[in-house]
Order: C-alpha cells, then sequence, then structure tokens
C-alpha cells in the first residue's frame, strides 16, 4: 500500500516523541527527503490542482502539521522566522533559491526588525532543510514549485513579526 500523511505524520510523531527539539527534526528531514522522492506520494499530493497551502495532516498530540504546496510563478518572499515554530522546507518539484540571515536588530509589533544575509542556497527536488525556532530566512522562486513542509504548528492560527534586510 503507498504512504498516506496519516502514516507519515504517525512516523514524524514517533521520531520528534522520541526525540524533541533539533535531533528529532533532523530525523523527520531526513525522512522526508526519502518521501520528496517517493513518485506515488508526490503524485498523490503534489498535483497541478494542489493549493498554495494545504494541510494534509496535523498531529492530535503534537500540533504539528504536514502541508502540500503548489506555488505558481515566480516570488520573491520576505526575510522570516516562523515566530515560536520550527519549520521543515522539502522540495519536490522545482528550485527554490534560499538566503538565511542573522539577526541585527529584534523586531517587534510596531517596528520590522533588521537582518544580514548571511548565505544563499538551492533547494532542489530530494533537498529537505530544518529551519529551528529564530532562523531566518527568504524563499524566492523563478517559476512555479511543489514543496512538502512540516511545520511545528500551524501557523495559521500565529502572527508573525516582520524584519527587513541591510
Ligand atoms: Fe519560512
Amino acid at each position: 500500500m503507498s504512504l498516506t500523511a496519516e502514516a507519515l505524520g504517525n512516523e514524524f510523531r514517533g521520531y520528534l516523541e522520541a526525540e524533541p527539539g533539533p535531533k528529532g527534526r533532523e530525523k523527520v528531514r531526513d525522512r522526508l527527503k526519502q518521501v520528496l522522492t517517493d513518485a506515488e506520494f508526490v503524485a498523490k499530493y503534489l498535483r497541478e490542482d494542489t493549493r498554495e497551502r494545504e494541510v494534509i495532516y496535523e498531529d492530535p498530540k503534537l500540533g504539528f502539521c504536514i502541508l502540500a504546496h503548489h506555488y505558481r510563478g515566480p516570488k520573491d518572499s520576505p526575510p522570516h522566522d516562523h515566530g515560536p515554530s520550527w519549520a521543515i522546507y522539502g522540495q519536490a518539484k522545482g528550485e527554490t533559491l534560499m538566503n538565511d540571515y542573522e539577526l541585527l536588530e529584534a523586531a517587534s509589533e510596531d517596528k520590522p526588525g533588521k537582518v544580514k544575509k548571511t548565505r544563499s542556497y538551492p533547494l532542489t527536488p530530494g533537498i529537505a532543510h530544518v529551519y529551528n525556532e529564530g532562523d531566518l530566512h527568504s524563499p524566492h522562486r523563478t517559476a512555479s514549485t511543489h514543496l512538502i513542509r512540516i511545520e511545528g504548528m500551524n501557523m495559521e492560527k500565529v502572527r508573525r513579526l516582520k524584519y527587513q534586510a541591510v
């Protein structure tokens, strides 16, 4: 039987319960890398009609989510972190150019933080990357992409602060 988002979520919960924090997330990332090249899984969850953001699994116990994304056309995103959460980006189709930043000045509700770019690297199909709490990054793409992302909690419910690159 082919892998489902639910079965994958159960596997991820196992890793995250056994090793809470960055260690467990690295296990999730390594498993996600395999899934990104699983043709059946990709065909099932990353279709042409997949929306920009689809929660395909939400863990009832730990609250993390598995998301399918079909981003259409070129786009530059501003630097951001995921507030109190961590995230894992997994590239399945297309290419994302990711930039990392260091924090120069903290953000507040009414003032964007200041950040400086430290490196850029491509996420190509089969590559997955962990962003722990506070890790600042900005994805850029020149054409459509499909990703599987894991969020430590459903970010739809979380307000984010803004950052400016200097
Ligand atoms: Fe992000």
